[in-house]
């Protein structure tokens, strides 16, 4: 096979790589046109430039510049965020203790923080894995493709976000490239959720995916196992029934399992008519 040298490849195909590989926002709000930007100055020019400045003994006016001190990658960590969510008594707490906590290199490369969207105090509260683009732009939970088909299960099965659902994610920050989130930042993260339920006070909590029931379920057990099966969260002192389910996205890769998310939300159903 005779592969083409890599300056004739077609843009749409470089873009598309780039969008692939997680490249998919642009970081300016203008486009910049690296065709007609005049060209940069040759490196050695630029050395030439700046030799003569470095010689230069430093004016006594000039202050030193204090280095920024660096913030880790990884953000404050899951002890500080237990603190932080358990000194947390309402759900509007928590959204501004998540909104300034140091969620790392995650929640710096993101817009939003994506909280909820929803009732709150609803009996149905789902938790999802984490934003997408969508939910980074909009700020809230679930609203693009996968939040689409999310909304016409629930309308089927009699629930809706404006009227008697909340929904959150276990991750308020969009991993980048749509990625599964680490599990270093599920950990940092899990309090907070788990805080956020309880603070809510739902009758049943639905997980959608592997990510949610995981981390809530404490298992390491795959969705296609869990899901179906009813199982309690303990959160300080209340017990809280939570049924794992398949996550939109992955029925909208694999539609030929919509019956078994058809099933448990009847399932969800027949839970709250019995509570
Ligand atoms: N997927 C999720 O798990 N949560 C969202 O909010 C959007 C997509």
């Amino acid at each position: 096979m005779t592969l083409a040298p890599a300056e004739n490849l077609d843009p749409r195909t470089l873009l598309a790589w780039h969008v692939a590989m997680g490249a998919d926002e642009a970081i300016q709000d203008d486009p910049l046109d690296r065709f007609t930007a005049p060209e940069p100055p040759a490196a050695s020019t630029v050395k030439a430039q700046a030799a003569p400045q470095q010689m230069r003994p430093q004016s006594p006016s000039l202050k030193p510049v204090a280095a920024r001190p660096v913030q880790p990658a990884e953000g404050a960590g899951q002890a500080a965020a237990e603190s932080v969510a358990a000194a947390c008594n309402s759900l509007e707490d928590l959204e501004s203790a998540l909104k300034a906590f140091d969620g790392g290199l995650l929640k710096r490369s993101a817009k939003n923080t994506v909280f909820a969207d929803g009732v709150a105090g609803a009996p149905l509260m789902i938790v999802g894995e984490a934003p997408g683009a969508d939910e980074d732009i909009q700020g809230k939970p679930f609203v693009g493709v996968s939040g689409q088909l999310l909304d016409r299960m629930l309308a089927a099965a009699g629930f809706s976000r404006t009227e008697n659902t909340y929904i959150s994610n276990v991750v308020p920050w969009r991993p980048l490239g749509n990625r599964t989130p680490d599990q270093a930042v599920i950990t940092m993260c899990l309090p907070f959720i788990r805080r956020h339920i309880e603070l809510a006070k739902p009758k049943v909590v639905l997980m959608l995916g592997g990510v949610s029931a995981k981390a809530l379920l404490n298992s390491e057990d795959g969705i296609t196992r869990l899901r179906g099966r009813w199982r309690n969260i303990e959160i300080g002192g209340q017990t809280f029934a939570a049924l794992p389910a398949y996550h939109p996205a992955y029925l909208l890769r694999q539609p030929h399992l919509k019956g078994f998310a058809w099933r448990d939300l009847l399932s969800v159903r027949e839970k709250l008519s019995q509570s």
